[in-house]
């Protein structure tokens, strides 16, 4: 991992002025001593998303993005810290220091030897589904139809539930400790090492190459969480790998099938329609858009997902992007049935084939989407409802096909072709408002710490690392542990090293102890995500609020898993302590 020292992160800021970098994807507008303009990381209408050009700094009064120029280029394109400081350095012709060559073998190595961990993990896995301990996982794949060739062909597993069966096995095959800590295949306990995946059926994750780099457990019957996926790892990552993708990429039809879930891409490969890949829990995102452009270009993507999902928020969103890389798509929400696997169930695979041949051109979902807006088409909702149709059509470059849908839209609602289209070409930028309840984005994170909790960190985090004087209070008052991400309890471990050490803790410094670039963007989003206060007090006052959201998100764990442990003197222990919280720490 190169190393940026503070000087070369302080000319790159400088010499990359944020107004000038953000107006090349956002139209600002100057208001006082601000730019305002339409966020580009959530949907909105009134522009709520401001630059700073004194204090350079972005924000996001709807959604809560914030940070510096560097976090801003992170965000909109999708690169870690590192490629992030890259691209600025370019745009501004900034020389960087040579990447080190012992750090990148380094990292080679530990890539491979996390490769080999995943590789015998799906082995042990796969071994103990065909083993007596198996029978009931067997069982379960029996009754939702999952056939043996199935089971072979995805190389399915099953986690035992002992405590530690599979770190014992890694341990066995030579791998050191912090190798199989770093598999996120094992949870450091106080005493060694837990399995993460315990009782679980096991899906593993295949690059491109055919290398097993994560996995997702699904408890077998009911019970929370449903899934469990592998943390990100200088090999895995949600947003850049998609399940089956090994499979998908052989198939020699024109289409690759996009699903929601992994039974979904189970099911359907199954069936035979063997083009098929599933997300891995989060919304499709320009990454995926990258992977599919690179192994499946040319194909059309069919964006399929459940009926009662909110995909099609999610689709809304990517469909831009995938428009921008010229990737053609089609968008199907399955109907009768919740998921693509229990489509196939109820109705088999030919009524299924026939569904696929209805998939919507963009335009055409959009004009749905709009459609199902206004169920009675009195006057006027036939205006407001042609008024909307007039943005999508708008938005088609293409004249014949411009003219389709107008053509069509005139069919069905009796007026004249040629007054939509006077009403289309007036319309230039589409504000399309889908805030029909139905289609609000819900939180994608379906087990994440809420945004408030995290920003609150960052800010702590940010005030223990920068502040004179508030620095032993918060770390007297407030323990590594009780962050919410693993990657914020070490960052706080680490800005305690460095302060007691009597230094300052810098954001270079600082982001070059994380390897893992996820981690890299977390920690720089403290550096980045900063708000403006104008004196001690306002600091302080933030802080002993900040401070109790987070021990109260904390707690809230603790309760969890004492529950989750029957530990119901620790619970107590627990509520009680939730009881007491003080409201001022410093
Ligand atoms: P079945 O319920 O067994 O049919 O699985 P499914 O794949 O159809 O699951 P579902 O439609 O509920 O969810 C779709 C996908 O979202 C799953 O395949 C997972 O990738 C992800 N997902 C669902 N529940 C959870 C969860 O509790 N935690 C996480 N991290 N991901 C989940
Ligand atoms: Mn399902």
């Amino acid at each position: 991992m190169p190393y940026y020292s503070d000087e070369i992160l302080d000319e790159l800021r400088n010499r990359n002025d944020i107004v000038e970098v953000v107006s090349s994807y956002v139209q600002l507008r100057q208001r006082g001593g601000r730019y305002v303009g339409l966020c580009p990381f959530h949907r909105e209408k009134t522009p709520s998303f401001t630059v700073s050009a004194d204090m350079q700094m972005f924000h996001c009064f709807g959604c809560g993005a914030g940070g510096n120029v560097i976090g801003f280029i992170m965000r909109i394109e999708n690169l870690g810290f590192v490629d992030a400081v890259k691209r600025l350095a370019e745009r501004a012709r900034i020389e960087l220091p040579e990447d080190t060559g012992r750090g990148n073998a380094g990292q080679a190595k530990l890539k491979e030897a996390l490769y080999a961990i995943n590789q015998k993990a799906a082995r042990f896995f796969h071994a103990k589904l065909m083993s007596d301990e198996g029978g009931e996982a067997r069982n379960y794949l029996y009754e939702r139809r999952v056939t043996g060739r199935t089971v072979k062909r995805f190389g399915l597993g099953f986690a035992p539930a002992g405590w530690a069966s599979l770190c014992a096995y890694l341990k066995e095959e030579g791998h050191s400790d912090s190798e199989i800590e770093r598999s996120g295949l094992a949870l450091k306990r106080d005493n060694g090492f837990a399995d993460k995946f315990r009782n679980r059926l096991m899906f593993p994750i295949i690059d491109a190459q055919s290398r097993v780099v994560g996995f997702g457990g699904r408890v077998m019957g009911q019970g929370e969480p449903k899934y469990l996926n592998s943390p990100d790892t200088p090999v895995f990552n949600k947003s850049r790998n998609l399940f089956a993708l090994n499979y998908a990429r052989k198939a020699k039809t024109p289409e690759l099938i996009v699903v929601e879930g992994y039974m979904d891409a189970l099911a359907l490969f199954q069936a035979g329609f063997e083009n098929v890949s599933a997300t891995l829990g989060t919304a499709m995102n320009r990454e995926h858009c990258r992977i599919i452009n690179q192994y499946f270009r040319g194909k059309t993507v069919i964006l399929l997902f459940d009926s009662d999902s909110a995909g099609e928020a999610a689709a809304l969103r990517v469909l831009p992007i995938m428009a921008q890389q010229n990737i053609p798509v089609k968008v199907l929400r399955i109907r009768g049935a919740k998921d693509p696997d229990e489509f196939l169930v109820k109705y088999g695979p030919d009524a299924f084939a026939k569904e696929l041949t209805g998939a919507k051109s963009p335009t055409q979902f959009k004009l749905d989407l709009a459609r199902v807006k206004y169920p009675n088409l009195d006057n006027e909702a036939l205006v407001a409802y042609l008024n909307e149709a007039a943005y999508v059509v708008a938005a088609v470059d293409d004249p014949i096909e411009r003219d389709v849908y107008i053509t069509a839209l005139s069919q069905e609602t009796g007026v004249s072709a040629e007054a939509i289209r006077g009403r289309a070409e007036s319309k230039t930028a589409p504000p399309l408002d889908f805030e029909h309840s139905e289609y609000r984005n819900k939180p994608q994170n379906i087990k994440g710490v809420p945004e408030g909790v995290l920003s609150a960190s960052r800010n702590v985090l940010y005030w223990m690392a920068s502040h004179i004087n508030f620095y032993e209070a918060i770390r007297d008052n407030l323990s590594a542990d009780e962050f919410p991400l693993p990657v914020y309890q070490s960052l706080a471990r680490e800005i305690i090293k460095i302060r007691d050490a009597g230094r300052p803790a810098g954001p270079g410094e600082l982001t070059g102890k994380f390897e893992n670039l996820t981690d890299q963007q977390y920690v720089s989003l403290v550096f980045a995500s900063v708000f403006p206060y104008n004196n001690d007090d306002e600091i302080k006052n933030a802080l002993n609020q900040q401070i109790k959201i987070i021990k109260t998100n904390y707690i809230n764990r603790m309760i969890e898993e004492s529950k989750t442990n029957n530990d119901y003197e620790l619970l107590q222990k627990w509520g009680e302590t939730q009881r007491n919280l003080p409201n001022s720490y410093i």
